[in-house]
């Protein structure tokens, strides 16, 4: 079990807990209602209530009224736990048994103050689009957004946007889970013909491993003598991310990929300054959970993750224009860095960025957390083969299917939290497919390992041409995409396929 990167806090965190971030002199306003990590053990989870009332017009002022303020509570002795979202850590609730609840996404996009996504806006995509949404739009494991009405409506009006995602190298090869935001995006990107830019943060996962006995392991495992060492192998390993990320097929001509420690310079520097003086050392303390032992380089980062989301970061795509309007695909433990992004985007006279959120592929064990590169047995890696997608399903996928055959021909099985069902309903198209899996399961004539096959097939179809696109992708290909001086047209233009 590898140590959590952020665990409840080693105990400095007292400036955190008086988090109005008005003393700072910088306009700190909504802090308070995103104290989005766990420094104080298991109560005050929701977010108190803004004691200002400036900014009632603002579009993430949409927030449900939060719960009173409570004390931090000392950790009890059952072993209840509530759920957290962050983008370092991901755990569904517990109940007082020890039970596993999920993870209950209506809460987090409350919490959050993000909008879901209702059949209205469905509809408008696909009037202005002429496109029916994408199997993960339309079973809502993209479930929730901020101001995608926004961007639709530019569209009608054939006004610029482009589109940014992201991608922290924490191994050699992504994993299924990795897949869900990147598919999409290639999906959205040929649906709307749009410029496309994609962020390598290998700086951050440098900077963010604070597991100093994790680093320690990779320094000898690959032979490392200096930190610049380890830092190289981060910026392959997010090399080797790129060919995982080009196999998802993006439109060649309109997508460009960088990696933080390569191209962060110039215009983007510029950016990344602009924003750090926005940021508050309580707030990154606040939203990510950061102590005062935390190195001054993670305080920083979220003003590096957050600078593609400022059109003029990229001069080779829009000059010097500042106002063309972004919209990020990504899970929504993404969240927290662009919700301080909008707060800030304001503050510098740019355009919010539009998010579209999705839920996670769980991990194999199931519901209760999301599958990680960090821990082997949990996730599919994309470069698994045939024979190993079989055995992690067959022995690892958490089964929603009665205890005995005989208990399940007789009650059926639950696909809602069966592991195989869910992941086919990432990865399946076939809508009248999916509900007649879900109904057979209910009513027990289909069994888990029939269950298990159907995944199975699925998944080593998805993962044998992501092979075979991956193995196409050339070192120019490769290069083409992270050419900096390579111009990209962002006009508008309907494609003529
Ligand atoms: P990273 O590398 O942790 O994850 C990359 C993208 O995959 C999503 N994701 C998942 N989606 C579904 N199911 C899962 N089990 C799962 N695990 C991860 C993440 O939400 C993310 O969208 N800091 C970022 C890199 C980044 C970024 C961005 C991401 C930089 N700029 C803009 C999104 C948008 C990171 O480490 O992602
Ligand atoms: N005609 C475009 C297509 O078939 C759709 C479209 C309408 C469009 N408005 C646009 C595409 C603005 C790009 C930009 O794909």
């Amino acid at each position: 079990q590898p140590e959590r990167i952020f665990g409840p806090n080693e105990g400095e965190s007292e400036a955190a807990k008086e988090h109005n971030g008005q003393k700072e002199g910088v306009s700190a306003e909504d802090w308070d209602k995103i104290k989005l990590d766990d420094d104080v053990p298991e109560a005050v989870k929701e977010p108190k209530r803004m004691t200002h009332s400036r900014n009632t017009s603002r579009a993430d002022a949409a927030i449900p009224p939060p719960a009173p303020a409570s004390e931090p509570s000392k950790p009890s002795a059952t072993i209840a736990k509530e759920q957290k979202i962050t983008p370092f850590d991901v755990e569904g609730a517990v109940d007082e048994e020890g039970r596993n609840l999920g993870i209950d996404y209506n809460k987090t996009v409350q919490k959050f103050g993000a909008t879901l996504i209702d059949e209205a806006l469905l509809e408008r995509f696909e009037r202005l689009t002429g496109q029916k949404p994408h199997p993960l739009l339309r079973r809502g494991t993209f479930f929730s957004h901020r101001d995608f009405n926004l961007i639709l409506d530019r569209y009608e009006k054939k006004q610029p946007f482009y589109l940014y995602t992201g991608r922290g190298p924490s191994s050699n090869s992504m994993h299924m889970g990795h897949l869900i935001p990147f598919m999409f995006t290639a999906w959205l990107q040929r649906t709307f013909n749009v410029p496309l830019v994609i962020q390598i943060t290998d700086d951050e996962k440098y900077l963010l491993e604070r597991d100093v006995k994790k680093q320690a392991e990779l320094m000898k495992k690959y032979k490392l003598k200096k930190p610049i060492d380890l830092l190289k192998h981060y910026r392959q390993m997010g090399q080797d991310n790129v060919r995982d990320i080009i196999a998802c097929g993006f439109l060649p001509e309109k997508t460009f990929i960088f990696s933080d420690l390569s191209y962060v310079g110039g215009a983007f520097y510029n950016n990344v300054v602009l924003m750090a003086k926005t940021l508050t050392t309580n707030q990154s303390k606040n939203v990510f959970g950061f102590t005062d032992s935390d190195n001054v380089g993670m305080f920083h980062f979220c003003a590096v993750q957050a600078t593609p989301a400022f059109s003029n970061s990229f001069p080779q795509i829009f000059g010097e224009r500042d106002d063309v309007p972004v919209l990020i695909p990504c899970a929504i433990d993404q969240d927290p860095y662009f919700l301080v992004t909008r707060d800030s985007a304001d503050r510098l006279g740019y355009k919010k960025p539009a998010l579209l959120h999705s839920k996670f592929l769980p991990a194999l064990q199931g519901a209760n957390t999301k599958m990680s590169a960090s821990n082997e047995n949990s996730a599919i890696f994309m470069t698994d083969d045939a024979k190993k997608i079989a055995k992690k399903i067959k022995s690892h996928a958490f089964s929603g299917g009665g205890a005995t055959q005989e208990e399940h021909q007789r009650l059926g099985g639950n696909p809602d939290v069966d592991v195989a069902y869910q992941f086919l309903s990432f990865f399946e198209d076939d809508d009248a497919k999916m509900a007649k899996l879900a109904a057979d399961y209910r009513a027990g004539t289909l069994s888990t390992s029939q269950m298990k096959e159907e995944c199975i097939t699925k998944l080593q179809e998805v993962v044998e041409s992501f092979q075979k696109n991956r193995a196409a992708v050339t070192d120019e290909i490769l290069a083409t995409f992270q050419d900096p001086t390579r111009k990209i047209d962002p006009t508008p233009s309907p494609r003529n396929a």
